[in-house]
This record gives structure tokens, sequence and C-alpha cells, in this order.
């Protein structure tokens, strides 16, 4: 069975949480990978953004959101009155998962995760909500979404929109969630705002009018936060 829980350290600070990723072996996608991409940000961010998985430079490079869509997302995060500084920028899925076919030479081509991989992974984006405890959670496109929300959750019908977010819960997650780092016992997180993933803007046909929609939903994010 596919399962990062048994790397997931009890208790650990960010740090610990990064560095016990590092040798993750949840599922198979660690092993054509090459390096776990763990979230970046601080534990007083107030929201976090959840993306789908590490892309090809992020790979390399071991941080999230650091090629064409982090660019972009940065971008639609100013527009929309978000501080990408203040944000804690993670994946649902922390290896990068591609084909390498021989027409396509030394290009690494991103392949969707399947839901065995994403619930997996899940335990890491748990234990990192856990310890973050934003006030707000920003799912960027239909994988995020599925992982916070569940296997139901639409894009199109529920982004733009401030829904309840359930947690993801386990007491495993709970035992991490030690009081007082951001306010006496804070629950944690219960609002998400849902939008399509910066990189449908890089590729779709009417670029435009999907990343003024990006901006959009981000804007009732930003919103929410005050
Ligand atoms: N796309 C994602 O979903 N995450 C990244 O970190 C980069 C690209
Ligand atoms: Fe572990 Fe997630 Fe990487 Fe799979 S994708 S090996 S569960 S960190």
């Amino acid at each position: 069975r596919y399962d990062a829980e048994p790397f997931v350290p009890s208790r650990a600070g960010l740090k610990k949480l990064r560095e016990a990723a590092a040798g993750c072996r949840g599922c198979p996608l660690h092993e054509p990978a090459t390096q776990t991409v763990f979230g970046a940000g601080s534990t007083d961010a107030r929201v976090v953004l959840v993306g789908e998985q590490p892309g090809d430079q992020e790979d390399r490079r071991g941080e999230p959101f650091v090629g064409p869509a982090g660019r972009l997302l940065d971008k639609a995060l100013a527009e929309a009155g978000i501080d990408p500084g203040e944000a804690y920028v993670t994946n649902a899925v922390k290896h990068f998962k591609y084909e390498q076919t021989p027409e396509r030479g030394k290009r690494r081509i991103h392949k969707p995760p399947s839901l065995r991989e994403m619930t997996a992974c899940r335990p890491w984006l748990a234990a990192e909500l856990a310890l973050v405890k934003p006030e707000l959670i920003v799912a960027l496109g239909a994988t995020a979404g599925k992982a916070l929300l569940g296997p139901s959750f639409r894009v199109s019908r529920q982004r733009g929109q401030l829904l309840p977010f359930p947690g993801l819960g386990g007491e495993r997650a709970r035992e991490r969630n030690e009081p007082g780092t951001r306010g006496e016992g804070a629950a944690g997180p219960d609002a998400l705002v849902a939008t399509v993933h910066p990189s449908a803007a890089l590729r779709a046909r009417d670029r435009e009018a999907v990343y003024r929609g990006l901006v959009a939903d981000l804007r009732v994010a930003a919103e929410a936060l005050g």
C-alpha cells in the first residue's frame, strides 16, 4: 500500500518535517525524481497555497513554484493583493511525476499524479497544515482541491467561493498540532478558496481569460484574509 504516514515524525517542527520528507518512500514517485520538494514559507503564514506537484525546475531546485507556473502565480497574487512572501506554498504531491519519450528528447513531461499517489502523500500536507495553521487555504487546481476536499471536488463548480474546510484531521496530525505557537489551541483553517492551477494560464488557448479568472478567484481569498 502507498502511504507516507510511516515516514512522518510526530511532534516535529517544520525543519524536522522537511528532513523526514526528503527520505519518504511512501510511493514509487520518489524513484525517478531528483528530490522531495517540500513546502516553503513561514509557520506564521496566514495563507497556505497548495499546488499539484513540483514541475521540472522545482524538481531540480528543490523548491516549490520556482518555475514558469510560480512566476505567473506570484504575478497573480500581487495583482490580487496577496503578498507571496506572507504565504506558505506547497503541493499536494511532493515528488515530480513525469514521462520521458524518445521523440521528446531530454524533456521531462509532467504527468498528473494518480489518486493513490495523492492519497499516499496527503499525510505530509496534513502535517504542514497542522503546523502552519493558516487562516485560509488556497487550492490551485483540481488535484489540490481533491486532496483537500475529497474526490468529488470539481474546480469548475467550486472555484472562486469561500468554502468550508473540514480539515485533513487524523489523530497523528492532531497530535503534531502543538498548541501555543499561534494563539492557544488555534483550531487551524476552516476556510478554503479554490481556483485553477496557474499552469492552466500558461497552456490554455485563451490564456488572458484564464489568468483573469485566476486573479478574480485570488481576490476572493484576499478579501477573506482582510
Ligand atoms: N506546479 C505546481 O503545482 N507546483 C509547483 O511547485 C510548480 C508547478
Ligand atoms: Fe512520499 Fe509523497 Fe514522494 Fe510519494 S510523492 S514518495 S508519498 S513524498
